[in-house]
């Protein structure tokens, strides 16, 4: 039941620490070492891979986005990011040294199952990341790692989110083990990092109420735009995605860089343009080019909602409302930065009288192509 919740994404939102801190159980060790006992691929197999594909659909596609940034990195394989409806479409070049790592909530999504057999078709090996035990797509892929996030009920997806991203890092940072690290020192900084999400996400959780009156204040907006860089781009395109599905307004996330390039012209006076900042403790460009980002938006009237960190002061003077994040290293910022973008929607539907659990037109489970 909903635990005292209006709604069930309200419950599923409060439970993102637990899910994230269930995925990782079990599967860090203390010294750093990685175990993933359901990944049934040999370590040669891993050793072997020379391309990686990651496919799924709406929120899955923007877990399966952080992947790219975060693999890339780690191992320097190249990875493709496709959307599961196009990518069997096309003529992929795949063969027995790709790996597909499909990502679904559900296990059951048509379209990711359909890429998922045209990717066997081809010979290349599958991974399925799932939150369904026992459902099809892991049935049919040749190894699984299941996120622990529970059932999830709500129609948007928010915890199952949280734990496909954790989900996605592991798998870079197995890869990154077994194959011999470029940056060694960096991927066990991570490794403790990721520990510590549970306690940030909380952290963020509890300091929402100023989000909740914004929304209020943003249900009678025309439209909302959010702007992200790196994996603060996939970010945004989430915070839109939630905003279309839950409040049936016009929302849409840009690569910040972007924006000069066309979408500019959608601003007019006033409207909200949610920005999400990576740390100021990572790459200074990244962080320099986002202040500027800001400071055009706003120069064109924007209403600027800014996501930084806690003492990220350079940001502060361009922002008309400041939701604070703790510091988080800048490819593990998606659990911490999409939390408020979660509440803002759905709190923004419910002001606008909406089902939040149970939007218009959709369904949990898209088992049709
Ligand atoms: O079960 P899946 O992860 O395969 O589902 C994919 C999408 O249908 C799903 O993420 C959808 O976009 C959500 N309703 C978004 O909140």
């Amino acid at each position: 039941e909903k635990g005292g919740y209006d709604y069930f994404m309200l419950k599923e939102i409060a439970e993102q620490p637990q899910a994230v801190a269930d995925t990782l159980r079990g599967r860090l060790t203390d010294s750093g070492d990685l175990t993933l006992d359901e990944v049934r691929l040999t370590d040669q197999d891993l050793r072997d891979i020379d391309k990686i594909f990651v496919i799924a659909c709406g929120t899955s596609y923007h877990a399966a986005l952080v992947a790219k940034y975060a693999i890339e990195h780690w191992t320097r394989i190249s990875v493709e990011v496709e959307l599961a409806s196009e990518f069997r479409y096309r003529d992929p070049v795949l063969d027995r040294s790709t790996l597909v790592i499909v990502i679904s909530q559900s296990g059951e999504t048509m379209d990711t199952l359909m890429a998922l057999r045209h990717a066997k078709e081809q010979k290349a090996r599958v991974l399925a990341i799932s939150n369904t035990n026992g459902s099809t797509i892991p049935r049919e892929s040749d190894a699984v790692l299941y996120t622990h996030a529970g059932p999830e009920v709500a129609v948007a997806s928010t915890k199952a989110f949280l734990t496909q991203v954790v989900a996605v890092y592991l798998v870079g940072l197995l890869l990154a083990q077994v194959r011999g690290i470029k940056y060694a020192d960096e991927v066990a900084a991570v490794v403790q990092q990721l520990q510590k999400m549970p306690e940030k996400i909380s952290a963020v959780l509890a300091t929402m109420e100023p989000v909740r009156e914004l929304a209020r204040d943003l249900a009678s907006a025309q439209q909302v735009l959010f702007l992200g860089r790196h994996v603060g781009y996939p970010v945004a395109l989430e915070g839109a995605l939630k905003l279309k599905e839950l409040a049936y307004m016009h929302a849409e996330g840009f690569a910040a860089g972007e924006l000069k390039h066309g979408p500019i012209s959608l601003i007019e006076a006033g409207t909200p343009v949610v920005i999400t900042v990576p740390s100021p403790r990572g790459r200074a460009i990244l962080h320099d080019k986002i202040v500027s980002n800001i400071q055009e938006v706003r120069a064109r009237g924007a209403r600027t909602i800014v996501i930084a960190e806690e003492g990220d002061e350079a940001v502060a003077p361009y922002a008309d409302h400041m939701i604070r994040v703790p510091h988080t290293p800048t490819l593990l910022a998606p659990l911490v930065t999409t939390v408020p973008l979660q509440v803002l929607a759905c709190e923004i539907a419910a002001a606008r009288g909406h089902d939040v659990d149970q939007p218009r037109n959709l369904a949990k489970s898209v088992t049709v192509e």
